[in-house]
């Protein structure tokens, strides 16, 4: 199979993970770069050996049939829909758009024209979530009734270099972390039926402590605290709590479902590795073994010195391969549009004050073939 040559606009901070991963995979390839900073495009495009191009040029380049969004969320809509406008498939960084009204047009544009959106995360098809998706399948713990997700921190003002976005329209721990969380959820349980939160903001003013913007203030815009229920269409319901106003918690597990044969106690789903456990009524909890699945191997160092599983882009490879064998692709846009209408929820319910009936459904995605590499999607 040859290479599909796809385009990335937007070169900024996580542009790097793309950037390496296409680098290492024998199914992409980048063949240009593009932001509204030529700079940055010209930085990136100078260390991967890659075009740097204007946006009008990439989206004129006949070779490039899949674009890459890697720009904020508050220009995510806007960058996507001219994608499709020039007739390319896009694959997206979360969330979709920084308002599900804009995301929902988005799919519809692209329907219309035949095209395939797909977004991030695709941290679901790491190790650890597919085996805990196996196990929950198999019947480890009976029929999911309950759960928590926790998505705690003190925010993204201490590393990020421009960290402004996290605080806008699209970002906050709920649109910018909750993705990943909920995102896992509909991979174990399926669509949510309705949601349930409150929402406020801690501090209504942060101080970047990060380089180069290090002492500049960011004026918060989205809840820094939300706590709310999602009762999904199987029944089951599960509590998220999502803050960037937490110096210090206990609360060590990220990702618990309980059910009325036994608990899963899932990983982080922010990446992609690490060691699901189970346990059965008599409460003895034993490893899930995640080492028949592929993307699940620690290859990245973090900030504080441990060791992940990071494969971020997986889903793009599964897109691409997906166009060619005309089969639906796993990290869907329709199940982008559905977790941001669930995030969306969470927040609006806080001001309505009642449930949030949800308008949109998706599908479970396909499980990832056991395997070891990008290969099981071919
Ligand atoms: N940084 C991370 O660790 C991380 C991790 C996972 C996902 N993401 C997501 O990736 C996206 C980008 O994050 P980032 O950290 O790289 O941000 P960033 O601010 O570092 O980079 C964004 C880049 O997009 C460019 N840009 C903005 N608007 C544009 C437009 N209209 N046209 C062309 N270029 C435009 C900017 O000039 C900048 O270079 C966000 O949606 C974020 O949620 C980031």
């Amino acid at each position: 199979m040859s290479k599909t040559l796809i385009g990335i606009i937007g070169c900024g901070n996580i542009s790097d993970a793309y950037f390496k991963g296409a680098a290492r995979s024998s199914f992409v390839q980048v063949k240009a770069c593009a932001d509204l900073n030529p700079e940055a495009a010209k930085a990136k495009a100078a260390l991967y050996g890659a075009m740097s191009l204007s946006v009008p040029a990439l989206l004129a380049d006949p070779d490039i049939s899949l674009v890459v969004n890697l720009t904020v969320p508050l220009a995510h809509a806007a960058v996507s829909r001219q994608i499709i406008d020039a007739e390319k498939h896009v694959y997206s960084e979360k969330p979709l758009a920084a308002r599900f009204a804009d995301a929902a047009a988005l799919i519809e544009r692209a329907r219309a024209k035949g095209l395939r959106v797909g977004c991030a995360p695709d941290t679901f098809m790491g190790a650890s979530h597919q085996a805990s998706r196996r196990a929950l399948d198999a019947g480890a713990i009976g029929q999911a009734v309950g759960g928590a997700a926790v998505i705690m921190s003190h925010g993204a003002e201490s590393w990020h270099p421009n960290p402004e976005f996290f605080y806008k329209q699209g970002g906050g721990p709920v649109l910018d972390m909750g993705p990943y969380y909920v995102t896992q959820l509909v991979n174990l349980l399926g669509p949510v039926r309705r949601a349930v939160g409150l929402a406020t903001i801690g501090n209504p003013t942060r101080t970047i402590t990060s380089e180069p913007l290090k002492g500049s203030q960011i004026k918060v815009d989205v809840p820094t605290t939300v706590n709310g229920v999602l009762e999904f269409v199987s029944g089951a319901n599960v509590a998220l709590s999502a803050s960037w106003d937490v110096w210090k918690h206990n609360r060590m597990s990220p990702l618990e479902i309980y059910g009325t044969e036994g608990t899963l106690l899932g990983v982080d789903p922010n990446f992609f590795g690490n060691t699901p456990r189970v346990c059965g009524p008599d409460g003895a909890l034993r490893d899930v073994d995640i080492a028949a699945h592929p993307f699940g191997i620690a290859n990245r160092e973090l900030r504080n010195g441990t060791m992940q599983a990071d494969y971020r882009m997986v889903g793009l490879v599964d897109m691409a391969i997906a166009i060619r064998q005309q089969r639906a692709h796993r990290a869907s846009g329709e199940m982008a549009l559905h977790v941001t209408e669930v995030l969306e929820a969470l927040i609006a319910s806080s001001t309505t004050g009642g449930f949030v009936n949800l308008t949109t459904r998706c599908e479970r995605p396909a499980p990832v073939p056991l395997g070891s590499d990008e290969s099981v999607f071919a």
